[in-house]
């Protein structure tokens, strides 16, 4: 694997197309192996990155803490044959102009104003740069995925975004490199939470959004979590359920033991 250290390496390798791009903050988990194996199996070269951006992070957040094994993760990468690692130099986030997203005064953007604006500001300076035909994202972020291809479409970016399933630990708990300040007993009680949604959706044949809200809050408050929120939207775009919906989000954020997580599962009418 070919590790490039600067914005201007970048520009003088010569990708065999079509190839994928992988960003991620490092600290990788079946999850992000998920993506660079689907990467390695559907393009001709993958290229990841691992950037921890400072833009995505609150005031009060984990941008400090945020894990940090890089020696593990180029370890990982070079097992999975990935072909390019990038490390963007430390200013890589300076002087950017921030770039407003859609759909991000919902969900995680009430309690995280100015995250999706980071996340967005980031990818669009490395989708500029690398020009990859693919950019690959986990659904865990669901939130996330919608904006970047709000965005990448409205732009006509030349990138195809391409979402994956959630990779779950055996609890059923989904897969975060934020899991990592829980311990295992931790992880296996905060399973319930991914219980808790598919249950959701099960009663949603019978009951109204309204009442598998309240049951769902009222299940996840009584179990010990500090509740952000747990909404059922039009997966499309994050509005209210309508009759022109055609496929329903469930998505859920909570704190445990001061561990944000979060989840999500989508239902098809
Ligand atoms: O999902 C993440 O890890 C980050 O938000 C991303 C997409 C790498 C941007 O910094």
């Amino acid at each position: 694997m070919v590790i490039v250290k600067s914005s201007s390496a970048l520009n003088s390798i010569n990708f065999q197309n079509p190839f994928a791009f992988v960003p991620t903050m490092g600290n990788l988990h079946e999850g992000h192996l998920s993506l660079i194996k689907f990467a390695k199996e559907n393009y001709s070269e993958v290229i990841a990155s691992i950037f921890v951006n400072p833009l995505q992070f609150g005031k009060n957040e984990d941008f400090a803490s945020y894990p940090k094994t890089l020696d593990k993760d180029i370890e990982i990468l070079e097992d999975l044959e990935c072909n390019y690692l990038f490390l963007p130099e430390p200013n890589f986030a300076e002087n950017l102009e921030i770039i407003n997203p859609n759909f991000s005064d919902v969900l995680c953007g009430l309690s995280r104003p100015t995250h999706f604006h980071g996340v967005l500001t980031i990818i669009d300076k490395f989708l500029r740069l690398i020009k990859p035909n693919a950019c690959l994202f986990g659904l865990k972020d669901y939130q996330q995925q919608l904006i970047i291809r709000d965005y990448v479409h409205r732009k006509k970016l030349r990138t195809d975004i391409i979402s994956l399933p959630i990779i779950r630990e055996n609890s059923g708990l989904a897969m975060s490199s934020r899991n990592n300040y829980l311990s295992k007993d931790d992880r296996e009680y905060c399973g319930k939470i991914y219980s808790c949604i598919k249950k959701t959706a099960e009663s949603l044949k019978t009951s109204s959004v309204k009442i598998a809200t309240k049951q769902a809050t009222d299940f996840l408050q009584n179990a010990g979590f500090e509740m952000d929120y747990l909404k059922i939207l039009d997966a499309d775009n994050l509005s209210e359920i309508s009759e022109r919906t055609n496929k329903i989000l469930i998505a859920v954020a909570v704190n445990y033991k001061k561990v944000r997580l979060i989840d999500n599962i989508l239902v098809s009418l």
